[in-house]
């Protein structure tokens, strides 16, 4: 009994040493004791990134602590590899520049780039003060757009976790996550209008083990967009709406992108948003695979397109339609997915002619048609498979 009491009481003494040590290995750096000025104009870029040198030049846990307040920044890059683990504490509110000169050929307002174990939370904002950008964007009409600011890009970030942030109305996309290795974001709110041009929520490209979870993403296009090299993608938790939904794509608009595979997207609840779960490729496009990708557990809510393959993608309309998309998309598991349709066609696996899906499982679809004319029907080209369990609508595989 007395060695058991000494063997507990020496954990213990080892206990506060390791925390002790752990917290003495933290150094924290306020930012308003490096000149950053909390009025909302000074523009504090330079400081920020000074900051930020010091505190990943910091052997232990850097921290770099925006208190409460409003500060102002135009671009900055916060570039690693730091010496130990740096956190970004954001407890304000950050704000983008609106004057179109501050912008001009950044392509993100704030990169975090070549960074292994960072962390970025603090509970507070990324304000892209989007209204004063998105008058520019003209990629809807003008194929060579010079396309406007990313509010957060993340370029080859490994080991790391984004959470308990806010973004608000970026002026592209909210966040990219790019060349980066097993990553989680979780716990973030991203928000934009519906009718914001470009502003995704997160997207992904050429990235390894990220995962998203228990997140809100109000946006005016894609809640989350899966580009060329996403491995291994996790995502759960999330609610979409407004929105583009969640997409894979688009693909093939390059030649030799890398193969998308091994992606679960689960447990998410879709409302208000333009299309579901969607994979979209250009037509024509040069090959590449989409394989094993898993969609369960989807809560439809008034969503246009619940369920969609679309390799015909060509939003400006005048791509040709003499050759088709050469992406294969195979092993595509559609389970439990459920709730109402603004589209009659709820179910459409518009695949291409000259590459079939294959492999397509339909498992529990349970779509209802919001709308008068009728029940949700299925529409298939090019689609191969096996449908199960309950199929409402029908399905035409
Ligand atoms: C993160 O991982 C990617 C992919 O393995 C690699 O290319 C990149 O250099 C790594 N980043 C860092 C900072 O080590
Ligand atoms: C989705 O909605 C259902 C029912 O409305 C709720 O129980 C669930 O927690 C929601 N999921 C998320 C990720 O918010
Ligand atoms: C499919 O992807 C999942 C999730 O990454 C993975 O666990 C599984 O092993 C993959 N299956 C195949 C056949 O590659």
């Amino acid at each position: 009994m007395a060695s058991r009491l000494a063997g507990h009481f020496a954990f213990l003494i080892l206990l506060f040493v390791v925390i002790t040590k752990v917290q003495s290995d933290q150094k924290v750096f306020n930012v308003i004791n490096f000149g950053v000025i909390a009025d909302g104009k000074t523009d504090n870029s330079k400081a920020f990134v000074d900051v930020w040198n010091q505190a990943c030049s910091y052997s232990g846990r850097g921290v770099v602590l925006i208190p409460k307040g409003t500060y102002y920044a135009s671009s900055m890059v916060f570039t690693g590899p730091c010496k130990g683990q740096t956190l970004f504490s954001i407890n304000g509110n950050l704000k983008a520049p609106t004057d179109k000169k501050a912008w001009a050929g950044t392509e993100s307002w704030i990169s975090f780039r070549n960074i292994i174990n960072l962390e970025i939370s603090g509970g507070g904002s990324f304000d892209g003060q989007g209204p004063s950008a998105w008058p520019y964007n003209d990629c809807n009409t003008n194929p060579n757009c010079v396309q406007l600011p990313i509010s957060i890009g993340l370029d080859f970030v490994n080991d790391s976790r984004i959470h308990d942030i806010k973004l608000i109305n970026s002026k592209n996309f909210n966040m990219k996550v790019f060349g980066c290795l097993r990553t989680t974001i979780e716990r973030i709110q991203i928000t934009a209008p519906a009718t914001s041009p470009n502003t995704d929520g997160i997207h992904i490209g050429s990235s390894t083990s990220i995962k998203i979870f228990d997140s809100l993403i109000a946006t005016g296009d894609d809640c989350i967009s899966i580009g060329p090299g996403t491995e291994n993608l996790e995502v759960s938790g999330v609610t979409c709406g407004p929105g583009h939904g969640i997409s894979i794509g688009s693909l093939g608009k390059y030649a030799n992108e890398a193969d998308v595979k091994n992606l679960v997207i689960q447990n998410c609840n879709l409302t208000g948003t333009d299309n579901g779960v969607r994979i979209k490729t250009w037509a024509p496009s040069p090959p590449s695979i989409v394989y094993n990708v898993t969609f369960e557990n989807i809560n439809m809510k008034d969503v246009g397109n619940p369920i969609i393959i679309d390799q015909q993608y060509c939003p400006s309309g005048n791509c040709g339609t003499q050759a088709s998309s050469q992406v294969q998309i195979t092993g595509v598991k559609l389970k439990n997915i459920f709730g109402t349709s603004k589209n009659k066609v709820a179910v459409n696996l518009n695949c291409s002619p000259s590459k079939p899906c294959q492999k397509i499982d339909l498992t529990d679809i349970d779509l209802i048609y919001n709308g008068q004319d009728g029940a949700a029907t299925s529409s298939c080209s090019n689609a191969r498979g096996i449908a199960r369990g309950r199929q409402e609508p029908p399905s035409c595989l």
